[in-house]
């Protein structure tokens, strides 16, 4: 651990960052529109270095923290507006929307938390993208969504906030424990010119300050989250294309198994947080 932190310092400074440590507000506590959102935790049996898990806002500074706080704040509650016209749009060849079949959105209450799952169907592990872009071409007639564009975040976005508060709690075994496995293999693996794993940063150095950047636990429980950054709705897929890029990987696929795996192997070190969607970052 100590000899993979030297690895990290050194090469943030042969690439011209800054390192430091600071501490983030370690008490503060994520109350949204008046409910509790769980922010650490003790972390779930199959993390072997990590006692406590934490959410990425428990990192943040504290205006950003402030505009998850408050809906009206919030500029990821603008996406979730405009997947609640996209729910009620009707769409393609059965000129049908989601709300002909779903009612109100609220039908989904929970199934963020256990997302992504095992589609027996398919026979394959499914991510919310693939629930949306199923119902799309086999229930409506129309064409699938684009995964990491605004109207696929914006309508997963709205079908996660309906489990806001509720207990991460995705399954490991049984027919996903193969990729499952992959997933984990996948988070210690070194990549890139930088030969780095995200477990190098998010697992050996959360707390250190990367440029004016606090590293988190890389947790995916506020999903698609706004970013200041690019000022929209990021798809975890997409997150984990920048961190690849960042290390100068070549990242794997969005919508493909090894970002599938790593969503699942993510998520599960996520298991006992809140969900927190749309969560805010920078
Ligand atoms: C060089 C260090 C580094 C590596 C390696 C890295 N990341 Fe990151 N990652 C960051 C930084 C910096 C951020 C932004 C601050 C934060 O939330 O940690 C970030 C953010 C994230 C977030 C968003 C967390 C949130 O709360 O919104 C996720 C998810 C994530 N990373 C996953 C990954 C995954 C998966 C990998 C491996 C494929 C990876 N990262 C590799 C540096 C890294
Ligand atoms: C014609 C009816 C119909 C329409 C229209 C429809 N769905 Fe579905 N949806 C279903 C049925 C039936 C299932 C369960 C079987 C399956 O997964 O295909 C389902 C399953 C789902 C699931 C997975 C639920 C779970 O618990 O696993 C999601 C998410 C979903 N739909 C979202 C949407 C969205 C978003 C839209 C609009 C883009 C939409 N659906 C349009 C009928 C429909």
């Amino acid at each position: 651990m100590i000899f993979a932190k030297k690895i990290l310092t050194t090469l943030l400074m042969i690439f011209g960052l800054n390192v430091s440590t600071a501490s983030a507000d370690e008490s503060a506590e994520l109350v949204v529109e008046g409910q509790p959102i769980l922010t650490k935790t003790k972390a779930p049996s199959h993390m072997e270095n990590i006692d406590e898990v934490r959410s990425g806002w428990t990192f943040r500074i504290k205006e950003t923290q402030a505009l998850q706080m408050d809906d009206f704040e919030n500029p990821g509650m603008i996406f979730v507006d405009k997947g609640i016209d996209l729910w009620n749009k009707v769409e393609g060849s059965k000129n049908k929307s989601c709300a002909s079949c779903h009612g109100d959105a609220s039908e989904f209450k929970g199934l963020r938390t256990i997302m992504p799952k095992w589609n027996v169907s398919a026979g394959a592990l499914w991510s919310m993208e693939d629930h949306v872009n199923n119902c799309r071409t086999e229930q409506m007639g129309a064409e699938p969504l684009k995964w990491g564009k605004a109207p696929m975040d914006s309508i997963v976005a709205l079908i996660g906030l309906q489990s806001r508060g509720m207990t991460m709690s995705v399954k490991i075994d049984g027919d996903v424990q193969p990729m499952w496995e992959l997933g984990k293999e996948l988070f210690y693996t070194r990549v890139g010119q930088l030969d780095m794993s995200c477990a190098n940063c998010h697992e050996d150095n959360y707390g250190v300050m990367i440029r004016a950047d606090h590293l988190s636990q890389g947790q995916i429980n506020g999903f698609p989250t706004y970013r200041l950054k690019n000022a929209k709705l990021n798809s975890i897929h997409a997150r984990f294309k920048g961190c690849m890029k960042n290390i100068r990987a070549t990242p794997y696929k969005v919508g493909g198994d090894e970002f599938r795996a790593l969503e699942l192997y993510v998520a599960s070190r996520g298991n006992g947080l809140s969900a927190e969607t749309p969560s805010v970052r920078n």
